[in-house]
């Protein structure tokens, strides 16, 4: 069955509502479109959670800390609806931009602390974006759960503590990340790698993988780290901006593993930045 494509909140809300009152639940995911396995894996949990699902695609312009990645993001709507038809989704919410920002729009959601650092630290205003965005999107929704990918560990994070401290009445799902054979983690991002660029980018999780056995195994973290951060430039990354041990709960700087952690890196092949982690639990010793 094709899904409902609606461009207004009040089309949205006029489906939920009916199906709300024939004692459906409902599942959503938000996304940017340039869809991808690792998304059909949310909607997969999403169906099979719920009774509904419904996907929104909106390429979230304050989320971009510059014009350029904004243009350069991908955009792929008829594929993406197509897919989305594929997976058995039943409404596509496809707002335009004044939908979301009318002129006037004048609120932003900022998540203090679990924002700084990590991608907070390197784009400024992305997480208020993010937070902005996805607030406005449970409240014209009102979904029973929404789905996020555990590769966007940070937002993850970012978005659970903002439906907590705002007593957003969903829950929030975790899902895990979908890789390519070679460990790539799958994203939108990887459509804009060269042949070459792409070998290059599977040594990302192979450094991260490798200094996670590292560490679990009882090496010291910053020794593990520092080989991880050479490993990923002799791969042929241009740069790493960042690569670290954090609390899984808090996102803190951890120094050993004292308690589940996540080794969190972001890093630049040519033109294209590439952020990926890895979950790490202490050892029952
Ligand atoms: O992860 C994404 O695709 C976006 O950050 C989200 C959650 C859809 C908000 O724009």
């Amino acid at each position: 069955m094709q899904p409902v494509l609606a461009r207004t909140k009040e089309d949205v809300q006029t489906a939920v509502r009916e199906w709300r009152a024939a004692g459906a639940s409902i599942g959503f995911v938000p996304t940017m479109g340039a869809l991808h396995e690792g998304h059909v894996a949310l909607v997969r949990a999403a169906r099979a959670g719920n009774d509904r699902v419904v996907v929104s695609i909106f390429v979230n312009p304050t989320q971009f800390n510059s014009a350029s990645d904004l243009a350069a993001y991908p955009r792929s709507e008829a594929g993406d609806v197509d897919l989305l038809v594929a997976a058995g989704v039943d409404l596509v919410y496809l707002p335009a931009a004044d939908e979301m920002y009318p002129t006037g729009f004048a609120t932003a959601v900022e998540v203090a602390g679990i924002s700084d650092g990590l991608c907070g630290a390197f784009r400024p205003g992305h997480f208020r974006g993010v937070a902005t965005v996805v607030t406005k999107l449970l409240l014209q929704v009102a979904p029973d759960r929404a789905y996020f990918g555990e590769k966007d560990f940070q937002q993850l994070r970012v978005i659970q503590t903002l439906v907590q401290d705002l007593d957003i009445p969903v829950e929030v799902k975790g899902v895990a990340t979908v890789r390519e054979s070679d460990g790539l983690a799958l994203s939108s991002r990887n459509l804009r790698l060269s042949p070459e660029e792409r070998q290059v980018a599977a040594g990302l999780p192979r450094a991260l993988f490798h200094a996670a056995d590292r560490i679990g195994a009882g090496a010291a973290v910053p020794e593990a780290l520092e080989e991880a951060r050479h490993a990923i430039l002799d791969a042929g990354f241009r740069e790493v901006e960042y690569l670290e041990l954090r609390s899984a709960r808090t996102l803190a700087p951890l120094a050993g593993l004292t308690e589940p952690a996540r080794l969190l890196a972001a890093a630049w092949v040519g033109e294209v930045r590439l952020i990926d982690n890895v979950p790490l639990a202490p050892q029952e010793r």
